[in-house]
């Protein structure tokens, strides 16, 4: 298992246009992505700090897991991404030591990374995405 550092925190928001600007102008951040994730029913909105990321995520679907999210919970903190660089491998080590998966294989992310969810229930309580980069290989 081998996670090198916090790739990005996933933030529900329920508007991109509204808070790009609070990223942008309060904290001097600069978006240099937006994109749509139509797999998983979001708009992203991408800022970085050091080596990890800030993505900004709306729904573009009234029932959608982000759309629900801001529903029960409100805007805020959604998931934490750790960089890995094989989630393969960090799934089959996961699953065998019983811990609940969402993704039991990587599936494509945005900015093309392939990614993985594990189940919050096992996780307490954080919805943790694992990620790596095949660019980075
Ligand atoms: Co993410």
């Amino acid at each position: 298992m081998e996670l090198t550092h916090i790739e990005h925190l996933g933030i529900a928001v329920k508007s991109l246009e509204e808070a790009i600007p609070y990223y942008e102008e309060m904290l001097g951040l600069k978006c240099y992505s937006i994109e749509e994730v139509k797999d998983q029913k979001v708009k992203t909105a991408f800022f970085k700090i050091g080596q990890t990321k800030l993505e900004l995520l709306e729904s573009t679907d009234p029932e959608g897991t982000i759309a629900k999210f801001i529903e029960k919970r409100g805007e805020g903190v959604h998931h934490v991404a750790f960089s890995t660089p094989s989630v393969q491998t960090c799934l089959n080590e996961l699953e065998a030591k019983g811990v609940r998966l969402i993704d039991k294989a990587p599936r494509k992310g945005a900015e093309g990374l392939n990614i993985a969810f594990l189940h919050p229930k096992s996780t307490h309580g954080v919805l943790t995405e694992i990620c790596e980069d095949p660019n980075k290989k």
